[in-house]
């Protein structure tokens, strides 16, 4: 708590500079409501939440977004502070926290805790909203009664929608300026149920309100006798919150941690996301799909009876059965899906554009797994709901796509159950979210594609060949000496007995690549299918040679994941660019740098090096004879 806190001047409630134990007391056992406003600065939204903000007559402000911060009282009780003053203050915080993320501001009424997330409005702020409204029970729509359902209102309505908000308040601002119009409120509710349908909202609460002159905000307004529904406040306090939602599902809690403090005691720790358990409930643990019952629901203050969604408790079970973090317990008789093949809608929050084929870890409750992504199977345009056709998605594109799981995860559809449905993905270099996705269904390949077991396996053809599979990674810049120093490599190995084949950039691009061109995306490919070859002569017992300049990370790390420890080595032929540009071998460094050749290596396309390859070598010092001998050697010393 900063000093401003203790300031009389600032208390918003006498009874937290008293004593803020019993304040805290007294507001913990009211239900929280989180919500979200939508709208541009010019519907009215900074008024808006000023407005409910000074007549629920507790003001506090609440930086989640910013975490240094102390958090801080600005206000103080309805009526002293000026109203103007609030309003421009909330604004200029607006504007300057724009490009931030968030603002979450908190307050009370006697009824309940609201936690209201304000986002910007435009369309380049769409990961911002996304953010506010992932944890939301309930969106508010502005929309200026002067103007009507704009393209804004629209794109709003329609993430509104996608991230699965039941409860929607259509506020139709301004009504004074509108001489408060029934007719008006009436045409605007029209269009907007027009376009609700078109996007499958089911439905929501209009309410006509003056943000400015406090109509229908907490009172009741004199000046629309002809409107009988609730206020917004009034609506505010009264709406269910999402737990409360998931009360009649069936059970469902990701295991967060599992509590194991001695051998006598083995608990099962998490929040419950859907339903209601109790002690003797028939379970069933995801993706094992092992049962059991429940033994006990432990809390901090006692054993309970019973426990509801939304409450965070630890599970004992009656008999030891294998679960751990990720998993997912569930009832019994009604388990959800599991699957490693999705159907899911994206929003991309990155910069860097989304890269079909790249492994992005993939976290959905309380489970990380990697997941790569396809094309998309369309884009949307927000403002229209167009679908487009497109290849990538870019920074607050929002697509559909498949998705793919290196494990089977237990999941449900993000409409029924947005724990288990909704995820987020990462980028796994710079650990930077860079989606935010919902799940559709499952498709019916993952069910229906399994691993042939087969007699003749890798050991055995490794066995025959009497040595041990490899896959031996040269990575660098164009003309650097891999495709040079691979194969002497190769000539020796081969010279010494070894099984082996190399893998050529310049010669798979003529075959199976032909298709691949030079964009980040086609490189990812490039590589994902170079590494998938390269997997399967390993697997027929080869020591496999690949040259390809494979500038990203990320792909040098997804094959070296596909391979057994210790069978990836990756070889880094490190040469300055200064000097791969002087040999120019093939003369594309001089068409790159005059123009004619885009997305070169090392001159407008990136090369990431490698940060613990097995091997360097430096091409300026050794010669290629050098260097392929000291492959040779580690070869022999470290495989064999
Ligand atoms: S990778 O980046 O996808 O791994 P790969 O090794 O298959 O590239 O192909 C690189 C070879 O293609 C280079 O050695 C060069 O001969 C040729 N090439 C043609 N255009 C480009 C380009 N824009 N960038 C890099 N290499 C190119």
């Amino acid at each position: 708590m900063n000093n401003e806190m203790k300031d009389p001047a600032y208390i918003a409630d006498a009874l937290i500079a008293q004593d803020i134990d019993a304040y805290l007391l007294k507001h913990q056992h009211k239900t929280m409501l989180r919500f979200i406003t939508c709208g541009s600065v010019d519907d009215g939204k900074s008024t808006l939440i000023g407005r409910l903000l000074y007549d629920s007559k507790m003001i506090f402000e609440d930086q989640l977004a910013s975490l240094e911060s102390d958090s801080k009282v600005v206000g103080t009780q309805g009526g002293e502070i000026d109203f103007a003053l609030l309003v421009d203050g909330l604004a200029a915080e607006r504007e300057q926290g724009i490009t931030i993320d968030v603002a979450y501001r908190f307050f009370a009424t006697d009824k309940r805790k609201f936690i209201v997330a304000d986002t910007p409005g435009h369309e380049q702020y769409t990961r911002n909203m996304v953010t506010g409204a992932s944890t939301a029970d309930l969106a508010v729509i502005l929309i200026d009664a002067r103007q009507g359902v704009l393209t804004q209102t629209r794109r709003h309505s329609y993430l509104v929608n996608l991230l699965g908000i039941k409860n929607v308040v259509l506020a139709v601002n301004k009504m004074d300026l509108v001489d408060y119009s029934a007719e008006r409120f009436y045409d605007i509710v029209a269009d907007y149920s027009h376009f609700a349908k078109q996007i499958g909202m089911d439905s929501f609460l209009p309410i006509p309100i003056s943000g400015l002159k406090g109509d229908n905000i907490v009172e009741k307004s004199a000046n629309m006798p002809w409107y009988q529904g609730p206020t917004l406040l009034g609506h505010l306090e009264e709406a269910p919150v999402s737990d409360q939602q998931m009360l009649e599902h069936p059970f469902r809690m990701a295991v967060q941690w599992v509590n194991r403090p001695n051998l006598d005691f083995r608990g099962f720790a998490g929040q419950i996301s859907a339903g209601v358990v109790r002690p003797g409930d028939a379970i069933r643990v995801l993706p094992s799909g092992k049962t059991t019952t429940v033994k006990s629901i432990v809390t901090y203050d006692g054993e309970l009876e019973k426990a509801v969604a939304g409450q965070s408790i630890t599970l004992t079970f009656a008999d030891e059965i294998d679960c751990s973090r990720g998993d997912v317990i569930v009832q019994s008789d009604e388990p959800c899906e599991v699957a490693d093949q999705f159907e899911a809608t994206l929003v991309w929050t990155a910069e860097q554009e989304m890269l079909p084929g790249r492994p992005y870890l993939l976290k959905i409750g309380t489970q990380m797994v990697t997941a790569t992504v396809t094309e998309p199977k369309y884009e949307v345009n927000v403002n229209t709901l167009d679908h487009l056709a497109s290849k990538t998605l870019g920074l607050n594109a929002i697509g559909v796509v498949n998705i793919s799981t290196d494990r089977p995860i237990p999941f449900e559809a993000y409409a029924q159950n947005v724990d288990l449905g909704g995820f987020i993905l990462i980028d796994r270099m710079t650990n930077a979210t860079v989606a935010a996705g919902m799940i559709h269904f499952a498709l019916r390949r993952s069910q229906n594609i399994h691993w042939q077991a087969l007699d003749v396996n890798r050991e055995a053809h490794a066995a025959l060949k009497n040595q041990k599979p490899a896959v031996i990674w040269f990575t660098g810049l164009s003309g650097s000496g891999k495709s040079t120093i691979a194969n002497i490599v190769e000539k020796k190995l081969h010279a010494l007995g070894k099984h082996t084949f190399l893998l050529d950039g310049d010669n798979i691009r003529h075959g199976l690549n032909r298709d691949l061109g030079f964009t980040d995306a086609d490189r990812v490919e490039n590589i994902r299918r170079v590494g998938e070859v390269a997997k399967l002569m390993a697997d027929a017992g080869l020591i496999v040679l690949t040259a390809f300049i494979s500038p990203f990370r990320s792909e040098r790390q997804m094959v070296r994941d596909l391979m057994l420890p210790g069978e990836f080595v990756e070889v880094f032929v490190d040469t300055p660019l200064e000097v791969a540009e002087a040999r120019d071998v093939k003369g594309l460094y001089k068409k790159a740098r005059s123009g004619q050749l885009k997305n070169f290596t090392g001159i407008d396309s990136p090369y990431e090096q490698p940060q613990q390859a097995e091997l360097t070598v430096n091409t300026v010092d050794l010669t290629p004879e050098e260097a392929a001998e000291r492959i040779v050697q580690y070869v022999l010393r470290e495989m064999s």
